[in-house]
């Protein structure tokens, strides 16, 4: 091609208007980094540092034994479809049956189809900030409009009901969040989402988008509340959930949706044109998944929650960052805006981008600025990490901000 061609005008507007992943270029950055030698630690992935479960992927072996080489239908296996209709009952209080369930390519192939399914040019999704990176990218593809309602720091990042129905219009068709929250940690409780869910009944239009990727990953004594197991709302809520997180399988690609019929047809329309079914051997993993022991994931969490109480401890000793205690999830958010406006002689910190950059080259932590989540005061911290690592992290960016002045 030539030299000279505007490559950037051929692309579509829809493309051109979209914003790289900031977690998925701090990591390739942090990637580049330690291929030049330097020692690099990486918490700028989402992504759990353990292993598939062996019984998961024994199922997976077998199902290549057994042959299930060809497409599934598209909306998945009819087993696995069950054990996620079980699944829904038995951990959720959910009751949807097979024909409610869709699976997909992860959870975030299943929010993006189901805002593609729902939301037409101009309609109006409300955001609970801060948020996970791809929302407000997905309602853009979709040409909606995203409406972001902050939490406050104080109210460990939460939205409130009343905040929730100021942002509420005639042009209102999704509300979402993801609980427990990537990138704060934070829980909304069973009181708080009976609380939004009396919003919703109010508002007939309104849909519940409820991310509960991180479902398992819960250090609350209360445990986790789905607010599609509340009878009012319930066909209006569509729950997304996954293996990504709970069962660390975030390669394997599986996701899935708990909606009304017509809506899960919708979904499934739409990925029948698009994608067809999902990896098929992934899928037989997946059941073996969802319907089995749940122990790995109760150990996987205890080392998060272990972990969790690790970072927020050193965070807390980093002069002038204020930190909240994450719930659930793997990550620590800290308020790091007390250093904008400094500089360390050579580099002048203004935002959480040039925070996140800096610490990346002078002291090789990657870690994710807090504005592509919506939060431009905050840094995003993934704890899924070795206590080493994250002790040793913690004390790089203790000494980084000592420079600055
Ligand atoms: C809040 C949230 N939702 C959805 C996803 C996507 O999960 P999956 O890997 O199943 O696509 C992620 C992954 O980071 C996430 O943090």
């Amino acid at each position: 091609m030539s030299a000279t061609l505007d490559t950037v005008s051929l692309l579509a507007d829809r493309i051109n208007a979209l914003e790289e992943s900031s977690t998925l270029a701090m990591t390739k950055k942090a990637r580049e980094l330690a291929a030049q030698g330097h020692k690099v630690i990486s918490l700028s992935v989402g992504e759990p540092d353990f292993k598939t479960p062996d019984h998961i992927c024994e199922a997976a072996k077998k199902a290549i034994d057994d042959g299930f080489h060809g497409y599934s239908p598209v909306a998945g296996y009819p087993d696995l479809r069950k054990a996620i209709a079980d699944k829904f009952k038995r951990d959720n209080n959910i009751d949807w049956k097979p024909e409610n369930i869709v699976v997909s390519t992860g959870a975030k192939h299943s929010l993006a189809n189901v805002i593609q399914v729902l939301i037409n040019p101009g309609d109006e999704v409300v955001i609970f900030s801060p948020y996970w990176v791809s929302y407000s990218e997905m309602v853009k593809l979709a040409e909606g409009k995203s409406v972001v309602v902050d939490g406050s720091f104080e109210n460990n990042f939460k939205v409130t009901p009343e905040q929730f129905e100021a942002a509420i219009t005639d042009r209102t068709r999704i509300v979402m969040y993801a609980s427990p929250n990537n990138p704060t940690g934070s829980i909304y409780s069973e009181a708080e989402l009976r609380a939004i869910a009396a919003v919703v009944a109010k508002h007939e239009n309104v849909f519940v988008l409820a991310d509960e990727i991180y479902e398992y990953i819960n250090f609350t004594p209360e445990g986790h509340f789905s607010i599609g197991s509340i009878p009012e709302i319930a066909d209006r809520v569509i729950t997304v959930n996954g293996v990504a997180k709970g069962y660390a399988m975030t390669g394997w690609r599986i996701g899935y949706i708990g909606a009304a019929k017509w809506i899960a047809e919708g979904v499934e329309k739409l990925q029948g044109q698009v994608t067809s079914g999902t990896n098929s051997i992934a899928q037989k993993a997946a059941v073996a998944a969802i319907s089995g022991p749940l122990d790995a994931s109760k150990e996987m969490t205890k080392a998060y929650q272990r972990r969790r109480d690790l970072v927020v401890k050193l965070l807390k000793e980093v002069p002038h960052f204020r930190v909240n205690v994450p719930e659930g999830a793997f990550y620590a958010f800290p308020d790091i805006s007390y250093y904008y406006g400094k500089s360390d002689g050579t580099t002048t910190i203004n935002n959480s981008d040039d925070f996140a950059s800096w610490l990346l080259n002078t002291s090789y932590v990657s870690t994710v600025a807090g504005s592509g989540f919506g939060a431009p005061n905050c840094l995003r911290i993934s704890t899924a990490a070795s206590d080493e690592s994250l002790a040793e992290a913690v004390q790089r960016i203790k000494d980084a901000v000592a420079t600055l002045k």
